[in-house]
């Protein structure tokens, strides 16, 4: 029996038992890593596999001295092990810190497909480093060159994770597209990217259902660069093969020699570009490096889930987004650690399926976002009883804030009083946890993130969250071919020192600290992240609309939930319209973006210069004062949407 947290007041610390174990336990290392965050980073580094250069005259680098400098700073540039050479697939695989005949016969990767009488699948590391070899050798031999871009839009299948760490063994770009986004969406970003190559899937099981993912694709690149597509075999559906332009996955790989040189690549040689949304309709395209991604995933991951041999990791994350590719990927392997990734919906074909799962695979760190907990709660605790949490020794939650309420029930009913639930605050730009109370430290504080990572320094400026130097490792580099918007998103309110967040925060007297959400036009919904203008972009194609607005509201599960208010150009039959407007953003951007509900009326609120009032419409649904509109160009609209939200 594993004992319960220790409660002081209204913080919980781990159990001596828990502390013992943990591979951090003394709080002196906040204080050693603020002494000098540089070295601390520098001394994590260490501890990877690092290439020495075969020209050590050129590269001016001895075989001790793994790079040059270990933090650069040309604000708002920065670099981390400047000239170091790395690659991450070496460190996860036949370099791997803990020695790879230690875990090459233990499971890296368990798949649980979501039909129930279908059996789950596992990788050793050695059959992972098999699959992925040859499968980086496929890649060359269509012609595949370090730095080119490859577009993945693949279900929670293992050759998504294969497909990553092939791009990676070979130097080149990987940027994997949610395979729940629409065509529309899938093409915007590979036509950003100019990517060549697509690798995908025939289809893939969701909610009893089979998706038709291939037909996505080829809608997808059309009028893009792509000119081979891979296409795994997972559903078994019919699907169109183009000739000279479609490949089976497993036509390409089977007879691939087994092993792939390693890429040898620059620390700040691009990883991979992963797209998120900003406050504008275009997705951007966060840039991502080798050398501080790499030392940061290992790092945040082995410190905050504090994975042993034994464990079992499963986050409900997609591999489409942040999360998955950190700790669905690239943490658990570069740690030795097993993970389990799942294709389907978590609460099907019955409610509890995920609380099956855990048990299966006696899962013992889990990690989820809120969203998905407040809909375990809502089910009620009534579906867990003969469910057996017993392996459960740690609870992780990620994407959104976590209110009180469902701190406690998740607390309570999955971790039984006996798991620490480390509340996991980052971002797609910082490619790793940035916020949280180690497990093995403490304090856990419902509904507060936490402390600081080690090393990382956080400031508050009049209520926003801001990064300050030496930032962390993994941050982005850049948004993709487009440096203004760089500098513009992150650099420029506070100046080119200073990171901005874009979320309000504070902290309490122990200096944990509370998040309380986005300052900018970012939905969060579901933990998913959307921004108001590419709802309203995907709206206004339609042509019976004149205008509209998106707001973000409260959501009991989803924490936040589109609203829409739409003008149209003649009138129209209220319920066709709001059925098409529907259909139009499921296919711009896909199921995701749902609206909570959607409001005709016939004027939005504007400033003089002809600026939408987003904040005032907000304001409708808070109930909070609405303020003075006399500056409105049009005060009397406001009245008009207030009538129509109450009907
Ligand atoms: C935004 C980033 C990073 C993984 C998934 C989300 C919000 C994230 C928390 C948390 C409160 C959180 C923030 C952040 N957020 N984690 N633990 N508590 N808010 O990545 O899609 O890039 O979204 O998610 O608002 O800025 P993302």
């Amino acid at each position: 029996m594993r004992k319960k947290l220790i409660k002081k007041g209204n913080l919980y610390f781990p159990s001596k038992e828990f502390e013992k174990r943990a591979w951090v336990n003394d709080k002196k290392i906040y204080k050693e890593a603020a002494k000098n965050p540089i070295k601390f980073w520098e001394n994590l580094a260490k501890q990877l596999f690092w290439f020495t250069p075969l020209n050590s005259a050129k590269g001016n680098l001895t075989g001790e001295q793994k790079w040059k400098k270990t933090f650069v700073h040309k604000p708002p540039r920065f670099q981390w092990f400047v000239n170091g050479k790395i690659n991450i697939t070496s460190n996860i695989f036949e370099r791997n810190s803990l020695g790879w005949e230690s875990i090459k016969n233990k499971p890296a990767l368990i798949w649980e497909p979501e039909p129930i009488q279908e059996k789950f699948r596992t990788f050793t590391y050695e059959k992972l480093f098999r699959e992925v070899n040859q499968f980086a050798n496929a890649l060359k031999k269509l012609g595949v060159k370090k730095g080119d871009r490859i577009g993945i839009y693949l279900p929670m299948i293992p050759e998504a994770v294969i497909s990553m760490l092939a791009c990676a063994r070979i130097g080149a770009v990987h940027s994997v597209v949610f395979s729940a986004f629409s065509s529309t969406a899938l093409k915007i970003r590979l036509q950003d990217t100019g990517a060549k190559i697509l690798i995908t899937a025939d289809g893939y099981w969701r909610r009893g259902k089979i998706i038709d993912l291939k037909k996505n694709a080829d809608d997808g690149i059309k009028g893009t660069k792509v000119k081979k597509v891979i296409v795994a075999k997972r559903a078994g559906n019919k699907v169109k093969m183009e000739k000279a332009r479609d490949f089976w996955w497993e036509d390409l790989a089977k007879n691939q020699p087994d092993f792939c040189e390693p890429e040898i690549m620059d620390s700040e040689d691009t990883l991979f570009i992963l797209y998120t949304s900003g406050s504008t309709g275009k997705p951007k395209g966060t840039v991502h490096v080798c050398g501080g991604y790499t030392v940061q995933a290992k790092f945040t991951g082995k410190w905050i889930f504090d994975w042993r041999d034994e464990d079992i990791f499963w986050s409900t994350a997609d591999l489409g987004w942040i999360t998955g590719h950190t700790y669905s990927c690239y943490s658990p392997l570069l740690n030795g650690a097993t993970f389990l990734i799942y294709e389907g919906g978590i609460d099907w074909p019955e409610p509890r399926r995920w609380a099956k799962i855990i048990e299966k695979y006696k899962v013992s760190v889990f990690y989820t976002a809120p969203t998905a907990v407040r809909m375990f709660a809502k089910y009620g605790t009534g579906l867990l009883k003969g469910i057996n949490f017993e392996s459960l020794r740690l609870l992780g939650s990620v994407g959104e804030p976590i209110d009180e309420s469902t701190w406690q029930w998740y607390f309570k009913n999955v971790g039984q009083e006996r798991c620490p639930v480390v509340d996991t605050w980052w971002q797609t730009e910082t490619g790793g946890i940035l916020i949280t109370s180690l497990p093995g430290i403490g304090p856990f504080k419902p509904a507060f993130t936490g402390l600081p990572f080690p090393g990382i320094k956080f400031d508050i400026k009049n209520g926003n969250l801001v990064l300050l130097p030496p930032f962390c490792p993994g941050l982005l580099r850049g948004i993709y071919k487009n440096p203004k918007k760089y500098l513009d998103t992150y650099w420029k309110k506070y100046g080119k020192k200073i990171y901005f967040t874009s979320d309000a925060a504070y902290k309490d007297k122990n200096n944990l600290i509370r998040i309380i959400g986005r300052v900018d036009d970012v939905i969060k919904t579901a933990g998913h992240r959307l921004s108001t203008g590419e709802l309203e972009d995907a709206v206004s194609k339609l042509k019976i609309i004149s205008e509209s607005a998106a707001i973000g509201i409260f959501d009991e599960i989803k924490g936040e939930a589109p609203v829409i208010f739409i003008v149209l150009k003649k009138a129209g039959n209220i319920e066709e319209v709001k059925k098409e407007v529907i259909i139009q953003l499921r296919k711009e951007i896909g199921p995701i973006a749902k609206p909570k509900q959607i409001y005709l009326v016939d004027d939005l609120p504007k400033t003089r210069s002809g600026k939408i009032m987003r904040r005032i419409l907000k304001k409708l649904f808070t109930g909070e004062e609405l303020g003075d509109l006399s500056t409105l160009a049009n005060p009397k609209s406001v009245e008009r949407i207030q009538k129509i939200i109450k009907n």
